[in-house]
């Protein structure tokens, strides 16, 4: 079977309307710096990438107030270098910076905005287990030239592409411009990224869950009930087994539930009631979201469809129930019937 690269593919993606020549150029730029990203991960204790950012005395924390991994700035910085000179953004936001990052005035500035979580389940990095990139592509608004954080602002239907990208025993980018999902797989010796699986379909009908259950006694009561029905097997009311995964990137979960389908949640709790969530819906929730609707899955907070949601800050954070439709159907309306 002849192979079909990124870049031929986004040839593809042009020819037949889906993508403008901006924007292909920008996924570029985007897929050949999670490529650095890859490296740089890979080398793992050997590329003295490992541990804190900051000294002993005085850790580096981001934004999210959460101390920041050697990996997470050197991620950050290769992302933000890379998009900078590449002409086609008016500006970036990362989950690492508290405010939007401007082009430079020195390189040419196009008309997207670019956001991205640089290195996803960064706790993970130190024990060897998979990491990933997530990015989104929003349209700069009309006559805007310094784009600010209110610019970001808009709901997860007006994304023009998001992808992620998972750092684990293969590079695998997964990308979608709203026209389905599409998976594309490193090629090390070549230094491409392969078209591994075009137009992904998550079945309707999960029998696999994510979700941290150390959380369990602080949810709202929907979500017990809920996994309580899941934990109850064949002789509970939902008739079947599930099984549980809990890999605490949220990169690799939900390429599992892309890969063989399933659900993953981040619901409310006691604990995080009062910051909405525990993941941000502008890096997170929003490009997860249109990556799940366009395999045919399903992604709300349990009350609405997350893409509906209009963000009102840029590090917002939402529960988020993603993954097999049915089953986030059901999840979903336990929440809402109980409101
Ligand atoms: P981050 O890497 O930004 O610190 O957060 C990781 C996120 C997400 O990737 C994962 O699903 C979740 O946080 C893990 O949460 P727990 O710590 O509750 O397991």
């Amino acid at each position: 079977m002849k192979s079909i690269s990124l870049i031929q593919f986004l040839i593809e993606e042009r020819r037949d309307g889906h993508v403008n020549a901006e924007l292909s150029l920008l996924i570029e730029v985007v897929a050949r710096a999670c490529k650095r990203i890859a490296v740089a991960t890979n080398k793992g204790a050997l590329g003295g990438v490992l541990g804190m950012a900051g000294s002993a005395d005085a850790l580096s924390m981001n934004i999210q107030g959460e101390a920041q991994k050697k990996l997470d700035v050197i991620s950050n910085e290769i992302l933000l270098e890379a998009n900078a000179w590449g002409g086609h953004l008016a500006a970036c936001a990362s989950e690492e910076m508290e405010d939007p990052q401007p082009i430079p005035d020195m390189y040419p500035k196009g008309n997207h905005l670019l956001l991205f979580d640089p290195l996803d389940g960064s706790s993970n990095i130190d024990v060897n287990i998979s990491v990933g990139t997530i990015f989104s592509v929003l349209r700069c608004p009309d006559g805007v030239v310094e784009p600010k954080a209110a610019d970001f602002l808009q709901p997860g239907t007006t994304q023009l592409a998001a992808g992620y990208v998972v750092y684990g025993p293969a590079t695998v980018l997964v990308l979608t411009f709203g026209h389905g999902t599409h998976e594309f797989t490193l090629d090390r010796e070549v230094g491409s990224f392969i078209l591994s699986r075009r137009g992904i379909k998550i079945p309707e009908e999960a029998t696999e869950f994510a979700i941290n259950m150390s959380n369990q006694r602080h949810w709202e009561a929907p979500m017990q009930r809920y996994i309580g029905e899941l934990l109850a097997g064949k002789e509970g009311p939902r008739g079947k087994d599930f099984n549980m995964r809990w890999v605490a990137s949220m990169v690799a979960d939900v390429h599992r539930i892309v890969t063989r389908g399933g659900v993953f949640y981040y619901p409310l709790d006691a604990k995080i009631k009062a910051q909405g969530g525990k993941l941000r819906i502008m890096y997170e929730a929003n490009p997860m979201a249109f990556i799940i609707e366009q395999a045919g899955g399903a992604a709300t907070t349990g009350r609405q469809r997350i893409m509906d949601l209009q963000p009102t800050a840029l590090h917002q954070r939402v529960p988020v129930f993603l993954g097999s439709k049915k089953e986030v159907e059901v999840a979903t309306h336990y929440h809402v019937e109980a409101d």
